[in-house]
């Protein structure tokens, strides 16, 4: 397991950025953690260090966003803070999309437990200060 406290979004996405570049399709990451914890803040660092050049906004109304990326690589930025019921699961394709060979980072992946494969990189924040946050990365 590694873990660090950063003291800034800036750290957070320089942390993660870097983590991004040993990454290898197909890999599914779990982000845990409160509301504003940061898990948006990371994933926009990963994104940046996959070559993504698009802001990543924090998905409202849609549940899952698809970036192509160069050499056919595709990273979905998932975002279930609004799911609530087994049937939207459905609704929103994750089953195929995890089994697509490609990068995907998900917030709130307790709400799809069941879904999700052993072989997943959990990562949880937690929000210990108004701009230190710890994560843990098993
Ligand atoms: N060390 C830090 N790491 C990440 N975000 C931080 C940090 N310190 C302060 N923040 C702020 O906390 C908020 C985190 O929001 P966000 O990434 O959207 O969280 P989440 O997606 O977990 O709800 C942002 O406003 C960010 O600027
Ligand atoms: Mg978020």
């Amino acid at each position: 397991m590694k873990q660090l406290i950063t003291d800034s979004p800036e750290r957070t996405k320089e942390f993660s950025k870097n983590f991004a570049k040993d990454l290898k399709p197909p890999k599914i990451l779990a982000l845990y953690g409160n509301l504003g914890s940061g898990k948006t803040t990371f994933i926009q660092g990963l994104a940046a260090g996959l070559g993504i050049k698009k802001r990543i906004l924090s998905p409202t109304f849609v549940f899952i966003r698809r970036y192509d990326l160069s050499g056919g690589l595709k990273f979905y930025h998932v975002d279930l803070y609004r799911l609530d019921s087994e049937r939207d699961v459905e609704a929103i394709g994750l089953k195929e999309i995890l089994e697509e060979k490609a990068i995907i980072a998900i917030e709130w992946p307790e709400k799809v437990e069941k879904l999700l494969p052993e072989d997943l990189i959990k990562i949880k924040l937690e929000t210990i200060g108004e701009s230190k946050r710890k994560i843990q990365i098993s």
